[in-house]
């Protein structure tokens, strides 16, 4: 109930905030030019998912499952990057969320379970999400350790994705976008982790931390992941993410900052 009163009280905060701009926004009311999208219209665009997801989130009565204090440690990076290229592993209620602040950069989800993905997307048709395959289930998890220290494929000296089929733990079959665009934060909440037939997050870890190390561009890719106070995920992030690229942490959620691999035969951490 506090929860709830608290979400709503920030965001009718942020809907004056966001009215109170656009009323100062003399861009606003300049005409667009013959059916092309010009600034002003990406601007109002913009800023009228923002307003959607505003009215949204105060008339839901269902809220995401990371916590005020996890969220912001996500809201503070895409803030401070956005427009940006984001990735993020799992639909939830808080899909519309990140797609709202990023607006006028690329925000992209892997869905693996298709009803889910009817359910969350049924009124959110311009959020973009792919289906994944995982090829991997949690009652695996120990095995796939054992099967990345002795498969060549897995390892850093390799670092390939796109159609890398011998490592179990690489998401070799996504689409083309996923692997040609650079991703500047990777959100890892999904897919479901918590029984044996389920998928697990260790190839969404693993192939995480291949797409940071074969960064080309400036700056590092952030990677922040959710539920690390279950073994595989702790596990698997200190194995693939590394501790010593772990620069912020609050409840369940860790923040890691990979640097691009200058030399592609070093290993992962
Ligand atoms: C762990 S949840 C987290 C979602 C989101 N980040 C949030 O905070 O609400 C994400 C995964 O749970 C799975 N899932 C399936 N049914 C679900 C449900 N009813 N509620 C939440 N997650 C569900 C989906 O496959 C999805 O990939």
């Amino acid at each position: 109930m506090l929860k709830l009163a608290i979400i709503g009280l920030s965001c009718t905060t942020l809907l004056i905030l966001i009215l109170f701009q656009m009323s100062n926004n003399p861009t606003l009311c300049e005409p667009s030019e013959n059916g092309n999208l010009t600034v002003n219209d990406d601007t109002i665009i913009s800023e009228h998912l923002q307003v959607e997801a505003i009215l949204h989130y105060a008339t839901s009565r269902v809220i995401p499952q990371q916590t005020m204090d996890e969220i912001k440690i996500s809201f503070n990076i895409l803030k401070s990057l956005t427009p940006c290229n984001l990735l993020v592993f799992g639909l939830g209620h808080d899909s519309f969320m990140w797609s709202s602040i990023n607006p006028r950069g690329t925000t992209l989800f892997l869905e693996e379970d298709p009803k889910w993905s009817r359910a969350i997307l049924k009124d959110l048709s311009f959020i973009r999400s792919n289906t994944v395959r995982y090829r991997t289930t949690m009652y695996e998890a120990e095995k796939l350790i054992e099967h990345y220290n002795k498969e060549p494929d897995c390892w850093a000296t390799k670092s390939v994705l796109r159609g890398n089929s011998k490592c179990k733990l690489a998401l070799s079959m996504l689409s083309n976008e996923v692997y040609d665009k650079e991703w500047d934060i990777i959100m890892i909440d999904g897919p479901k982790g918590y029984f044996d037939q389920a998928p697990g997050r260790m190839s969404a870890i693993y192939s995480a931390a291949v797409m940071a190390r074969n960064r080309k561009g400036p700056g590092v890719t952030h990677v922040v992941m959710h539920d690390v106070d279950r073994d595989v995920e702790k596990v698997y992030a200190q194995l693939f993410l590394c501790r010593k690229n772990l620069v912020d942490g609050v409840g369940k959620l860790w923040h890691f900052e990979i640097p691009p691999a200058l030399d592609v035969n070093t290993d992962f951490c």
